[in-house]
């Protein structure tokens, strides 16, 4: 079903090594997606949607300048699209994925190929469903390797691992996110975490199935982790064993040695874990960081997930031993690590800082009230009745289109879909992070008022450079959020905690060496400032990978411009694309 072709042709390399050019090869996948996998998962069986029938989907693995193609069948009675997560996508925007702003859905008994070559970047990254909860169980991940004569610029690890973490509800997921529509309070916590798809030893029923590697002492693992999570920040760490990050969101990092690696949702690391301990067996864990502040404080899903390392020559009776996580709430542990990353300059595909600024932006990022307003007025599950949660990025709650997709309408100049005017400022100045407004009681006046339904999107000139301050506000309540850019990476110059100070905060911007990612997430009560350059014509979102948040409208679109030739220009779009 599935060719991986580019892995497979010895040839390949050894011409490329006596020509010194770069012989790219097209790896091609057919995705069948489907409800029918019966999983057995926490003594209970759940029927789910997934890809070739496996949880998580396959992995994907390409090498640097492949071009991927991907075949989607769509057998689900379910809408489907594929966003293939920090992709770049360049000049191949109507392969990104997300409904309704790069395609319309494919329908039920439809199939579309996404078709897109993979440059300037290596790593980790992953793929999932961009559309309601599906990419609960439509995920997988995607492993970018350095193209021939090229290699990674550390010490070629002895063997590698894909840690994709996930998050499993008890139920059928569509179902679990129309009645969080209904609620107006999202969809309910889930049920576990897992690892590579198996929750682990510390949940019930699930022991035999714990996902377990071997190791060798005195060897060195590169461990890929992704945060596939729909609606959690998670920590991971190994008992007894540091780790040195070497990569985050596909982008190199200078290293950096830590015993906790916190990824937010959407969010991949990759380290080097070196087996240097006495032969044995030990724990692999994430849980959650729950960075959520309000009262009453949100639920959440507080479970821990396990997989097992297991030394060569161990004795095979030996009980793993368990990491100690971080406390749920340990927010100066959370940002010590997303702070602490530098990026690694004149490592492969590092890029400086773009520059001279074109547009400043500052955008608040939080929470909000909107009215209920359930058909036949079935009460919101806020004190009262009244109320639902929503969410917004300088007070606009965005909304999907649901006739044409937003790249279709610019391609096409097809007005009605959208207004370009998302603005660069919030409309009212306060005290973002006043805690004060951190509860659910806050006057429900000033929170609608904080909360306007809209599709507005923000319109790009090509090349031009963009900083974008990211502040969250603590309406309703603080949290983390991690904001994901799709088609492009961003440098993180600064974060802090509380209220951004335009002066002060500035003047402590790196722009030397700062990490590069396609999300970020915001610390809790806090900000953080981005930069990028709109080199990459399109239609492209940018939100809070928190699924939830999502759907509550924290959004925007990027439109970009084409550039002045045709290869600075969006090609048309492919004859398959998907129809609303
Ligand atoms: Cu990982 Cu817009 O998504």
């Amino acid at each position: 079903m599935a060719q991986h072709t580019s892995l497979t042709l010895p040839c390949v390399l050894v011409l490329s090594f006596a020509f010194s050019v770069v012989l790219a090869d097209v790896v091609e996948h057919s995705f069948y997606v489907e409800d029918n996998m019966i999983v057995n998962q926490l003594c209970s069986q759940q029927v789910i949607t997934a890809v070739n029938g496996s949880l998580p989907g396959p992995t994907i693995a390409v090498r640097e300048g492949d071009t991927l193609v991907v075949h989607v069948f769509n057998l689900s009675p379910y809408n489907l699209t594929i966003h293939w997560h920090g992709i770049f996508q360049y000049l191949s925007g109507w392969a990104d994925g997300p409904a309704y702003v790069t395609q319309c859905p494919i329908l039920p008994g439809n199939s579309y190929t996404y078709k897109f070559t993979i440059t300037g970047q290596e790593g980790t990254l992953w793929w999932h469903a961009h559309v309601s909860m599906l990419r609960a169980t439509v995920y997988g991940a995607l492993v970018i390797y350095p193209t021939p004569g090229r290699s990674y610029p550390f010490t070629p690890p002895d063997d590698e691992f894909i840690i994709l973490l996930g998050e499993w509800w008890n139920s059928n997921v569509i179902d679990v996110d129309e009645q969080g529509k209904l609620t107006g309070v999202g969809p309910n916590m889930s049920d576990a975490f897992t690892i590579n798809g198996q929750p682990g030893d510390l949940y019930p029923c699930s022991s035999d199935s714990t996902y377990k590697i071997n190791v060798v002492y005195g060897k060195t693992y590169l461990l890929r982790i992704i945060n596939g999570a729909l609606d959690d920040q998670l920590f991971f760490k190994i008992a007894n064993h540091k780790m040195v990050v070497v990569a985050a969101d596909a982008a190199y990092t200078t290293p950096y040695e830590t015993d906790v690696v916190l990824l937010g949702p959407g969010q991949t690391t990759d380290v080097l874990m070196v087996a240097d301990q006495s032969p044995g067996a030990y724990y692999m864990a994430a849980r959650a960081y729950a960075s959520a502040k309000s009262v009453p404080p949100p639920p959440f899903d507080n479970t821990t997930a396990t997989a097992i390392i297991t030394y060569v020559g161990a004795q095979s009776s030996s009980t793993p031993t368990m990491p100690v996580l971080p406390g749920f709430d340990d927010k100066d542990t959370a940002q010590r690590f997303h702070s602490s990353l530098t990026g690694l300059v004149n490592g492969p595909f590092w890029r400086p800082v773009p520059g001279p600024v074109d547009e400043n932006m500052f955008v608040t990022v939080g929470l909000g009230l909107l009215p209920c307003a359930n058909p036949g007025n079935i009460p919101c599950a806020i004190p009262g009745g009244l109320l639902r949660l929503t969410a917004s990025m300088n007070n606009e709650s965005f909304r999907l289109p649901t006739t044409l997709s937003i790249l279709e309408s610019h391609f096409n100049g097809v007005g009605g879909i959208y207004t370009d005017d998302f603005p660069d400022q919030p409309p009212v100045t306060f005290d973002y992070t006043n805690q004060q407004f951190s509860n659910l009681s806050v006057p429900a006046n000033i929170a609608i008022s904080m909360s306007r339904v809209s599709t507005k999107v923000k319109r790009l000139s090509y090349n031009s450079t963009v900083q974008i301050v990211l502040q969250n506000t603590a309406l309703v309540g603080i949290e983390s959020h991690p904001i994901h850019l799709h088609g492009y990476n961003f440098h993180i110059l600064a974060q802090g905690f509380g209220n951004y100070d335009p002066v002060s905060d500035s003047s402590n911007f790196n722009l030397y060496n700062p990490q590069e990612r396609n999300t970020i997430a915001v610390p809790a009560g806090g900000w953080a400032v981005i930069r990028f350059q709109a080199n990459n014509p399109g239609a492209w979102i940018m939100h809070c990978h928190l699924d939830m948040h999502l759907e509550f409208g924290l959004a925007t679109v990027f439109v970009v411009e084409n550039g002045p030739t045709p290869e600075t220009s969006l090609p048309p779009p492919p004859q398959d694309l998907p129809q609303c």
